[in-house]
This record gives structure tokens, C-alpha cells and sequence, in this order.
């Protein structure tokens, strides 16, 4: 039986925050049984902005430790880093040609970072997104679980498979989102109207999911919340209903019981158990991270057999697309 392929990729960008964890890492485990799931560290993604070599070695298997600690089986899923397939850039490049200008101009994410950095406007920051379809358009991906933020960029890789198929013959698969209704967007504890960033200047605004409990404790302490008084679930309080939102994900409990039962509590009780709840849903996957980061050899196996059968199916997906647009074969 051929199973339907999942796949989805984490940037070893900085430590990876709660956000991270709810809306992508968590859901990626769930998959594992039902389909053929890549997971990719993708560090070809990360040099987009710049990076300090060393740090971007140790972040990158920090990312290979933090899905296994998250639930990922490299016995169930292929766990492997971008640069480790040439393929993935071999095929950036083909489709590069049948991207538009005005499409990556009209990227949100790609104008967001260029409004912030003038400095370091690379051409790689511009066409991140057609990597990105590459990753995704090589393992003849049904299905992308994402948070919110990669909406856009999804339905860029959708349009371009579909360009390419018409333009060549039908070659690839269209991929679909998978955006869970709840938790794809987790807000800034600063600002809630701003979603929770690894690269926000203000370490308030996130909590890593290696966060030590203090940490946790003093962050949530300190989220901005409303003049409002009292623990509802509104568009009117958006800080707390972030809040919220990250008490049901992490208790599994419904929006309405939290409501109940802190309605006429205020935001003191309301926060002090969240950070609670927020430490016992971190605990384990910390302390797996802990055990995995010092074994070298292990994540050094994975991330080897990880490519080496990505690599496998990528190159089914590369040959083809090489043959069609007219390269000849070297052997
Ligand atoms: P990145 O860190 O940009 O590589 O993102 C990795 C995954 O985490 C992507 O699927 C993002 O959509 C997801 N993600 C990042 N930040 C958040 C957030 N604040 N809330 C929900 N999902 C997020
Ligand atoms: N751009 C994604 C992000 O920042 C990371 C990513 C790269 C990705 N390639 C991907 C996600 C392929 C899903 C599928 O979150």
C-alpha cells in the first residue's frame, strides 16, 4: 500500500519557541503512523539571514534532538537536514524559471524581512519561498503541516507545481496545508498582535521550549494582558486569549472550562498555573533534548540514514524534472 507523503521543515534559526512547538513540531508526530513523513532541518533556509557558522552547526542538531524529543520516530519518519540533498537547491533552481518577480514581491513574509533589514536584502531572502517549493515538490508531498505563517508560501508551491505540470506535463503533486484550526498562530506574549518570533529583540516576548522553569515562570508573569479584570476568552483581550489558547493546546482541556474555572479568579491564579501547565507540558520533551544532544553518534546516524533515503526519492522526482525541461542525462 502506498502511503501519502507528509512533509515539513523547521529553520535551525535560533532555539525554537512554544510557537514552534504548537503549531508545527506537535502535529508532526500525530502523522507518523498514518503516512510517509520527511522532516528537514532546513539550514539552506537559515543562511537567509545572517548567521554565525558555529552556532548554525549546533542549532541545526539542536532541531534534529528537539523532533525526536517532540515525538518524531526516525524509525517511522525520515529525519534529515536540506544540505545535506543537493537535490533541493538542483531543484530551486528549475523552478526559479517559472517563478514570477511580481509572485515573490507580493510575499508578506519576504516584505516584512526586507522592511526590517535593509542592510542584508540577499537575493536568497527573495526567493526563499521557491526553496521551500522545492522541499516540498521533490517528495511528491500530499500534505504540509504548517502553522499560519507558511500559508502564503504553500499556496506559492502549489501554484508553481501546477505551472511546471502544465508547462512540461504533469510532474508533480500538488500539495495541501495542514493548518490546525487551533494553535497555528501563537502571539507574542508583548504584543499580542504580533505572533511569537525566535528572532524578536525582546526575550519576553517567547518562551523556548527549553526554556528552565523560572524562565517560563517570569516570562508569563510578565505577558501583557488587559485592563479588563477578568479571565475571558475575546477578541477584545487578545493577550489573554493567546494565553488561553496555550492552556488548552498544552492541558487538552476546552476553552470553556479554562474559562469557568478562572472567571472569577483574575489573571494572577489565571497566569501562575498556566506557567505550571506550560513547564509539565515542556518537562519531557527537555528532558529527552538532554539525553539526545550528548549523544552525537546517534543523531550523527540519523541524520545520515535520514539523507541518504530522502536522497533516494528526491532524485526519482530531480531526474524527471531535468528530462523535461531538456538537460541531457550524463550517463
Ligand atoms: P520557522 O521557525 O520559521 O522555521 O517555523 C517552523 C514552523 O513553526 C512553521 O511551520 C511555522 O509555521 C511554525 N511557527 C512558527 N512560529 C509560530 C507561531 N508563533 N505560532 C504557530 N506556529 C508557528
Ligand atoms: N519556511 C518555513 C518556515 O519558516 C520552513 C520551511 C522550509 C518549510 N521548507 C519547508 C516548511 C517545507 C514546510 C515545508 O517555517
Amino acid at each position: 500500500m502506498n502511503k501519502k507523503v507528509v512533509f515539513s521543515g523547521v529553520q535551525p534559526s535560533g532555539s525554537l519557541t512554544l510557537g514552534n512547538y504548537i503549531g508545527a513540531l506537535r502535529n508532526f508526530g500525530e502523522l507518523q503512523n498514518e503516512y510517509d513523513c520527511y522532516y528537514c532541518v532546513v539550514d539552506m533556509h537559515a543562511i537567509t539571514v545572517p548567521q554565525i557558522a558555529k552556532d548554525l552547526r549546533k542549532r541545526t542538531l539542536d532541531v534534529l534532538a528537539l523532533y525526536i524529543a517532540c515525538g518524531l520516530d526516525p524509525e517511522k519518519s525520515t529525519l534529515f537536514v536540506q544540505s545535506h540533498v543537493p537535490a533541493h537547491a538542483e531543484l530551486s533552481w528549475v523552478l526559479n524559471t517559472v517563478t514570477y518577480m511580481g509572485q515573490l514581491n507580493r510575499m508578506t513574509q519576504f516584505k516584512e524581512k526586507s522592511r526590517k533589514s535593509d542592510e542584508n536584502l540577499n537575493a536568497g531572502l527573495f526567493t526563499y519561498p521557491v526553496l521551500m517549493a522545492a522541499d516540498i515538490l521533490l517528495y511528491q508531498t500530499d500534505f504540509v503541516p504548517v502553522g499560519e505563517d507558511q500559508k502564503q508560501h504553500l499556496e506559492l508551491a502549489r501554484d508553481l507545481a501546477e505551472r511546471f505540470n502544465n508547462k512540461y506535463s504533469e510532474t508533480f503533486k500538488v500539495p495541501e496545508p495542514l493548518i490546525k484550526e487551533f494553535g497555528a498562530r501563537i502571539m507574542s506574549l508583548q504584543n499580542p498582535l504580533s505572533k511569537m518570533s525566535k528572532s524578536d529583540s525582546d526575550e519576553n516576548a517567547y518562551i523556548l521550549i527549553l526554556d528552565d522553569k523560572d524562565s517560563i515562570r517570569r516570562k508569563i508573569k510578565r505577558a501583557v494582558t488587559d485592563s479588563e479584570g477578568v479571565v475571558a476568552y475575546s477578541d477584545e483581550q487578545p493577550g489573554l486569549k493567546n494565553l488561553i489558547n496555550i492552556y488548552s493546546v498544552l492541558s487538552s482541556e476546552d476553552v470553556e472550562t479554562i474559562v469557568k474555572r478562572y472567571e472569577s479568579e483574575g489573571y494572577g491564579k489565571f497566569k501562575e498555573d498556566l506557567a505550571e501547565v506550560v513547564i509539565a507540558g515542556l518537562a519531557p520533551i527537555q528532558a529527552t533534548y538532554a539525553n539526545l544532544i550528548n549523544s552525537k553518534d546517534y543523531l550523527e546516524k540519523i541524520y545520515k540514514e535520514g539523507a541518504d533515503k530522502a536522497e533516494y526519492h528526491a532524485m526519482k522526482t530531480l531526474r524527471k524534472v531535468y528530462k523535461k525541461v531538456g538537460f541531457i542525462p550524463r550517463r
